[in-house]
């Protein structure tokens, strides 16, 4: 009766150890967790982003024992607002007056900063170019993971020949502490010399190539993202050493790695550019130490990047304007920049007729054609509409919106708008003009291109500034104002 088996299956459950589970499902995009796999996270809703990962089960409740600091003529550990000291932030010029802008007037000691761009787009040059800048002042490393010591110190010479210095070594003609190089991917190694060497500044390059040992997972995965930047974050916070992070882009766009990541930096910076033309665009998209959504312009030449400080000559078309070109200011963060927009409307042949934009939100389109029609009553309904900003810029803002429509009504009717005019206002679904911010800073770029004619949303209160610019400020309180007001004819007058 009582065999062996009987007995163990007779034994409480309680009693059988029970396994406990230290696999996770981790997504590589989010860093949500799950014990189970699904095929889509349910933290970001990304496709296939999980994997399992293998973690040491720890007990989260668990306090650290520390002295306790509340008895009696012990001081507390928080102290009063106005008792904080205050440091006036000292901030180290990276060399390149474009990047110093996005970064808010330069690098601050002890900071954060992740920089992202599709591959290839030329992070490991901007980076390297501002370190060689960087270096005539203050001691900096460069911390190539993905690259040789050979490779970095061939794009070195070719950056350094850029600037007449051929023979130059790092650190040598440059009169100052000097660039060091670290080829090297293991966390812990770069650590050691990040406290060994205590410079200035230290870029990464790139974050995702770094590993720590210590962690199972593999390169790149989220685990080893978020840990080896924690890592590296205490020691530049404890030794005042500003770090600049290169940060790789998944397919969809995003930068790769957790969430967490952009969290844990003090300064997102995104480096963006078309494949097919040479010029790049940084932009702040988080900036714990200035304003995000500033620009900075660069060019890329066969030695390095160059600044492009007057971008505007960049987005204007160049041969003077055509049948269904407008001109726009539009303002990133504070820098007005003029660009152009061009407009193809041509009778469909599709059941619904085609709306393609280049540079433009496809809705914005959409939306403003509506407008035309209703409000203008042209039949837009039965026109293609094709839509691009010159030079692969993206405008996001909707003080665009009126020189979408007049490109769109210049080509519609084969008009060219007079040489010498820009456009700036939102449209109303009701088909008014509204107010757009920053319009001075506009008006002075405009000015300064050589623009003689401003169409802008009434009430601006401008006209004198203008005058003062040598602008001509034509005000309207509607589309259909502002249409007349910039083609000098009424575009509803005529209606097919
Ligand atoms: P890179 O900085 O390696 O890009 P990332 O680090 O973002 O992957 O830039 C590589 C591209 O830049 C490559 O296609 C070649 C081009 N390039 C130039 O055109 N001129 C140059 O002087 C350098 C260094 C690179
Ligand atoms: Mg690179």
């Amino acid at each position: 009766m009582n065999s062996p088996t009987a007995t163990f299956l007779h034994t409480p459950p309680a009693l059988l150890p029970v396994p406990r589970v230290t696999s996770q499902y981790v997504c590589q995009a989010c860093g949500a967790r799950t014990r189970q796999f699904f095929g889509r996270c349910a933290g970001c809703g990304g496709w296939n982003t999980l994997v399992e990962q293998q973690e040491a089960a720890a007990d989260s409740r668990r306090r650290r024992p520390v002295a306790p600091a509340a008895e009696a003529g012990v001081p507390r550990r928080s102290e009063p607002i106005q008792a904080v000291g205050e440091r006036p932030l000292q901030r180290l010029a990276s060399g390149y007056a474009e990047l110093d802008r996005v970064l808010g007037g330069g690098l601050v000691p002890g900071s954060l900063v992740l920089l992202g761009g599709d591959p290839g787009i030329g992070k490991s040059t901007l980076l390297l170019q501002s370190a060689r800048a960087m270096a005539s002042r203050v001691p900096v490393l460069y911390v190539s993971a993905e690259e040789s010591a050979q490779q970095v110190k061939l794009r070195w010479r070719r950056l350094a020949e850029r600037d007449g210095a051929e023979t130059a070594e790092p650190g040598e003609g440059d009169g100052g502490p000097g660039l060091r190089l670290l080829a090297e991917t293991d966390l812990e190694l770069v650590l050691q010399e990040l406290e060994g060497l205590r410079p200035a500044v230290a870029v990464i390059d790139s974050i995702q190539a770094l590993h720590d040992a210590e962690l199972g997972s593999a390169p790149g995965s989220v685990s080893q993202v978020r840990d080896c930047a924690a890592a590296l974050a205490r020691i530049a916070k404890r030794q005042d050493t500003a770090l600049l992070l290169v940060g790789h882009v998944t397919k969809e766009g995003m930068l790769a790695g957790p969430k967490v990541l952009e969290h844990l930096v003090d300064a997102v910076l995104t480096f963006e550019g078309d494949r097919f033309a040479s010029h790049r665009l940084l932009r702040a998209v988080k900036n714990r130490f200035g304003a995000t959504h500033e620009l900075g312009v660069f060019e890329m030449r066969d030695r390095g990047l160059a600044e492009v400080s007057n971008p505007s000559e960049l987005f204007l078309g160049g041969d003077g304007p055509s049948p269904g070109s407008g001109v726009i200011v539009a303002c990133e963060g504070t820098r007005p920049l003029v660009v152009e927009l061009q407009a193809l409307v041509s009778p469909t042949s599709y059941a619904s007729p085609r709306r393609t934009t280049t540079g433009i939100a496809a809705n914005r389109l959409h939306q403003i054609l509506a407008v035309l029609e209703k409000h203008l009553g042209l039949p837009l309904s039965r026109f293609d509409c094709y839509l691009a900003v010159a030079g692969g810029l993206e405008v996001e803002e909707p003080a665009a919106d009126l020189g979408v429509a007049a490109a769109v009504v210049a080509s519609h009717r084969d008009l060219t708008l007079p040489a010498g005019t820009v456009l700036v206002g939102e449209l109303g679904l009701g088909g008014q003009l509204r107010p757009v911010g920053q319009l001075e800073l506009r008006l002075q770029e405009a000015a300064r291109l050589g623009f003689v004619r401003a169409v802008v949303p009434k009430g601006s209160g401008l006209g004198p500034i203008a005058a003062g610019l040598g602008l001509e400020l034509r005000e309207a309180a509607s589309v259909a104002e502002a249409l007349v007001a910039a083609l000098g004819t009424d575009p509803a007058a005529e209606r097919d």
